[in-house]
């Protein structure tokens, strides 16, 4: 009942064009920035909607994000599908994409297809991604066939972190640029879309991107990429504690929420809340009627509906 009466239906339109992958092209041709965030709920999702963003990821960074995992290999689809649901029912313009969690679709070209399947028809995301290259290069040429586009995800990959040292930036060594140009080429030669390129040192990606045909979306990659992307809550500065370097923090909600959230507190204890304004009123000819009803002679003719014990 709490938020009873609200809409939960996609906001207005906006006049927007529904962004779409000839428009990414374009964009990416014209030298026009391509905005995109992660969203993980209806009310992230109707913020992106309105802030006018060009691409909406539903990430696995859900896993840490909002739902307290150590890291993002807990997710699993189930999960990754009512959030992508949610979110879908947020948007109207962004392009949605549904990132494939761990163990979707490693261990085959099925699995990945039925997984990309499950993700677009289950919750509406128009594309998916996946991470790496090696084995998902294989996985996103089987799934682009299928006829779903795939976004590739290179650099710091957070599903095979643990393969890759931890949480650090790639592509650092020269042996490791070279593997992250040839996992970048290999992910456009099969078909995909676009690539996202995560904690790369700045030279280094822009001298890949300078081959590259697809747009690229950076995240601590530098600026040459055709694109930025962050993380929602991490923009916002609703998660708390440490922050990668490439975090840039638009405002601090999470202080915001904190503050507001004690000040309620303060009031309900103080009872100061709720206020005149925020309670329903009644006729006063029924609450007479009732009050009657709880005179003493009322209660004692309901005596009937007293419960009685068992003999
Ligand atoms: O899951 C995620 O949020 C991501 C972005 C960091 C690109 O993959």
């Amino acid at each position: 009942m709490s938020s009873g009466g609200r809409s939960h239906t996609a906001p207005p339109p906006s006049g927007r064009r529904p962004v779409n992958l000839p428009r990414l092209a374009e964009m990416k041709a014209n030298g026009d920035p391509i905005v995109m965030v992660t969203a993980y709920d209806y009310p992230s999702a109707t913020v992106a909607e309105a802030a006018a963003v060009d691409i909406v990821l539903v990430g696995d960074s859900a896993a840490n994000v909002v739902l307290g995992y150590p890291g993002t290999e807990q997710v699993s689809m189930d999960e990754m599908v009512v959030l992508g649901k949610a979110v879908r029912r947020g948007l109207k313009t962004p392009l949605m994409v549904g990132d494939m969690p761990m163990g979707s679709y490693e261990s085959s070209n099925e699995l990945a297809i039925q997984s990309a399947q499950r993700l677009v028809k289950e919750t509406g995301c128009q594309v998916v991604k996946l991470e790496a290259g090696g084995i998902a290069v294989e996985r996103a040429r089987a799934i682009v066939r299928s006829g779903i586009p795939v976004m590739g995800h290179v650099g710091l990959t957070p599903q095979t972190a643990t393969a890759l040292g931890g949480y650090k930036a790639q592509g650092k060594t020269a042996k490791d640029a070279i593997k992250l140009c040839e996992d970048a080429l290999a992910l456009q030669s099969v078909g995909c879309f676009a690539i996202v390129f995560e904690a790369v040192p700045a030279a280094i990606t822009e001298a890949i991107v300078a081959k590259l045909e697809i747009p690229s979306i950076g995240i601590g990659a530098g600026p040459t990429t055709s694109g930025q992307v962050l993380v929602f809550h991490d923009l916002l500065g609703i998660t708390t504690g440490h922050m990668a370097k490439f975090v840039k923090r638009y405002a601090d909600v999470h202080e915001t929420m904190v503050e507001a959230v004690t000040r309620y507190g303060n009031e309900v204890r103080r009872r100061q809340f709720p206020e005149p304004g925020h309670v329903y009123s009644v006729e006063p000819a029924e609450l007479d009627e009732f009050r009657r009803y709880l005179s003493e002679e009322s209660l004692a003719s309901a005596k009937g509906w007293e419960w009685e014990p068992l003999p």
